[in-house]
């Protein structure tokens, strides 16, 4: 028997919830889909090849828009052992996956043709490479970085984090891995694209460290306080702080950092991890205790950044880009109108990247998540989407954006502007 389907999970559900859909073929198909391990809720309708592969496609895209954007089997198509039930299934389908018997699709631009093809030759031919979209996958959870089962990612903040698959890993898995084999990551990537939010969800004893131009050596490292009777106190800076702590250190837009600064992080780095500080010649040099660890943040497209030294770029051993999950902004509760002008836009800021252009601006998760706060606050989607716009830093590109926001939602969108008296 020949089975299109697929299983995804909601983790931002308090019950992460599983859904999932199932053409069979039975001398023609039928779909069912349903939210747990069951037979679904739908009454299977009989249905040709064509009308199966699409239906099964289209519930998974709304099924990822409302949330559900964890895969644990993708758009895959399995033969399964004839006499397989209806009601173990998603079992039968997680299983086949698991070793390896199934065709997984491209989702969801040529799910339909692919799998037409595929049922046509009546074999199911070895995995591809698959594609879906920004949501999270992981193919082999097996011998994946998870986390703990049960461990909710709240930010210091007080906002949860949700997730995202890193190389297969879970990155906050990932990250944490990272920290005793003395391997610093290096965020790339947009602002508002979710650089402090992994950083900060990963590590509970973060210290952060806003860089800027203007900072200098003691910025880092600490300096002498005057004391009310006329003395000196010395006060370690961030840097000194997580070595002695064995606390990691994030250096948010790392690119920011003099030269002349980011020379001292390089000793503290290295295999010897020391740091001596030369406003205190009398004292030993500050060897890092275990749990020390660096990890930096920046935008590479930053018009005030200079990138990083050669000297810098060869420390961060892990080099991350960073992008907005659009699938988890629509699960955090933004609009999908809102996520939907983003994406259109991100998808031509790719196209034309790969002209050679610089690729026009569109809202990370920052401006979305802002814009869901403001309907949240009764000012309106129109209000929401004016502030959107506004948020555009390139005026040359603002037309473009206002253009995509007119296709999506229908009406005339403007940056938002004080008027008249009232
Ligand atoms: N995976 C995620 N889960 C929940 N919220 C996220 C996630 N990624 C980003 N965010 C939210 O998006 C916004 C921007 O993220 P932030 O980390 O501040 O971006 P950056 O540091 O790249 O500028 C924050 O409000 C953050 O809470
Ligand atoms: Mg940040």
């Amino acid at each position: 028997m020949i089975v299109l389907g697929y299983v995804i999970q909601n983790l931002s559900s308090p019950t992460e919830k599983i859904h999932s859909a199932y053409a069979l073929d039975a001398g023609q198909y039928v779909v069912s889909h349903g939210p747990a391990s069951s037979a679904g809720t739908t009454r299977p309708t009989p249905m040709n090849t064509m009308e199966a592969a699409r239906k099964v496609a289209s519930i998974m895209a709304t099924k990822q828009s409302e949330g559900y954007d964890r895969i644990v089997v993708p758009l895959v198509m399995a033969e399964l052992p004839d006499g397989t039930t209806h009601r173990n299934l998603r079992q039968a389908v997680t299983d086949a996956h698991a070793s390896g018997l199934t065709t997984e699709f491209t989702f969801p631009e040529s799910a339909v043709e692919q799998f037409l093809a595929a049922v046509s030759n009546q074999s199911p031919a070895q995995p591809d490479p698959v594609t879906i979209g920004t949501a999270a996958r992981v193919e082999d959870r097996d011998n994946a970085l998870t986390l703990p089962d049960g461990e909710a990612l709240v930010r210091p903040n007080g906002e949860t984090y949700l997730p995202r698959d890193l190389g297969g890993h879970t990155d906050v898995a990932a990250l944490r891995a990272l920290r005793p084999a003395d391997l610093y990551p290096l965020l790339a990537g947009e602002p508002g694209t979710g650089k402090t939010a992994l950083a900060d969800a990963s590590f509970p004893d973060l210290i952060m460290m806003q860089c800027h131009g203007d900072m200098t050596v003691s910025s880092l490292v600490g300096t002498h306080l005057p004391t009310p009777d006329g003395g000196w106190v010395w006060h370690d800076g961030p840097l000194t702080r997580s070595m002695r702590e064995g606390r990691p250190l994030c250096l948010d837009e790392v690119d920011k950092m003099p030269d002349e600064v980011s020379s001292v992080l390089h000793a503290a780095m290295d295999g010897r991890k020391t740091l001596q500080i030369d406003d205190r010649p009398d004292t030993e040099p500050v060897t890092a205790a275990e749990g020390f660890f660096v990890i930096a943040a920046y935008n590479p497209d930053s018009l005030g950044g200079k990138g990083l030294t050669e000297a810098m770029l060869s420390r961060f051993t892990v080099q991350i880009e960073v992008t907005t999950d659009y699938a988890a902004a629509r699960s955090l509760g933004v609009p999908g109108d809102f996520v939907t002008i983003a994406e259109n836009l991100t998808t031509k800021a790719t196209e034309a990247r790969a002209a050679g252009g610089r690729g026009v601006w569109a809202p990370q998760m920052r401006e979305l998540l802002a814009a869901k706060r403001l309907i949240d606050a009764g000012l309106g989607a129109t209000f929401a989407a004016g502030s959107m716009v506004a948020q555009c830093p390139w005026p040359e590109d603002l037309d473009e954006v206002l253009t995509v926001a007119r296709q999506v939602t229908g009406t005339e969108v403007q940056p938002l502007r004080l008027g008249a008296q009232v």
